[in-house]
């Protein structure tokens, strides 16, 4: 299956690495050896999220990627300690964000609080990827519907012409961080509901603007079975993404 658009594949950094001089040397690494693949690759071909602290920096030393946050506050500018809204991570050098990363959802935020993140980022122009995913699976598949209803809800206080930077990744909890990731027809069967949702959210036309990336344990060999067959215009990855060589390596085989 051919895919029709550049695929978009992020790393997410999640509480790594240790200091500022280590994500500072990975950058340097990741780039020139991007520079040097035979194939032809974007000028920017990878997206990074990273911990707020180290986005200035690297997005200033980047040159073939683009620089990220895991998370924003849905709160507006104020008074509010321990904040970072995003129009303040833009202004810092961010292009884009998670929101709903289950990680972030286990340390207790609400779907208010998430229906407020997101709408708040992409009112702040940020490219805003909305994480979902499934604990675990039924038979009855009623996981479908719940995660189409996770859909609706945090999207509810967004206007339709903001879809067109709209993300969402499809990342089932139980294959993040082990060993399964799903299989690309078990991502394929959830892309079909998630369009479901944003077509009666917004109608069609606008629902097709939406990427739709998989994630959890997506690794060098499988990270391509989801783009050909998972249906997912993109990837979302952990653990591959903080080595230099399995990231690049996912990059250029996927971009194809
Ligand atoms: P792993 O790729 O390490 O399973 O992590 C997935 C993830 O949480 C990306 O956001």
């Amino acid at each position: 299956m051919t895919k029709r658009i550049t695929p978009l594949i992020v790393g997410n950094w999640k509480a790594t690495p240790q200091t500022l001089d280590k994500a500072l040397k990975f950058i340097k690494n990741l780039d020139k050896r991007y520079s040097n693949v035979k194939k032809k690759l974007p000028k920017k071909g990878y997206y990074l999220a990273v911990p707020d602290v180290f986005i200035s920096k690297l997005s200033s030393v980047s040159i073939h990627g683009y620089i990220g946050a895991e998370n924003v506050s849905g709160i507006s500018l104020g008074q509010t300690t321990g904040a970072t809204v995003p129009s303040q991570l833009l202004s810092g050098g961010a292009t884009f964000t998670l929101i709903g990363h289950s990680e972030v959802r286990a340390q207790g935020e609400t779907s208010d609080e998430r229906a407020h993140k997101v709408a708040l980022s992409l009112q702040s122009k940020l490219l805003t990827i909305l994480c979902i995913g499934e604990h675990k699976r039924d038979k009855e598949g009623n996981y479908l519907a719940e995660l189409e209803d996770d859909v609706k809800q945090s999207l509810s206080l967004v206007s339709r012409n903001l879809f067109t930077n709209l993300v969402i990744a499809y990342e089932p909890v139980w294959a993040i961080g082990g060993d399964t990731p799903a299989t690309p027809q078990e991502c394929f069967e959830v892309v079909i509901a998630i369009r479901r949702a944003l077509s009666s959210l917004v109608g069609i036309d606008y629902a097709k603007k939406v990427h739709v990336l998989y994630g959890g344990t997506v690794t060098k060999e499988n990270a391509l079975s989801f783009i050909q067959d998972g249906g997912v215009d993109g990837l979302l990855i952990g653990r591959s993404s903080q080595d230099v060589s399995s990231f690049l390596h996912i990059i250029t085989t996927c971009h194809g």
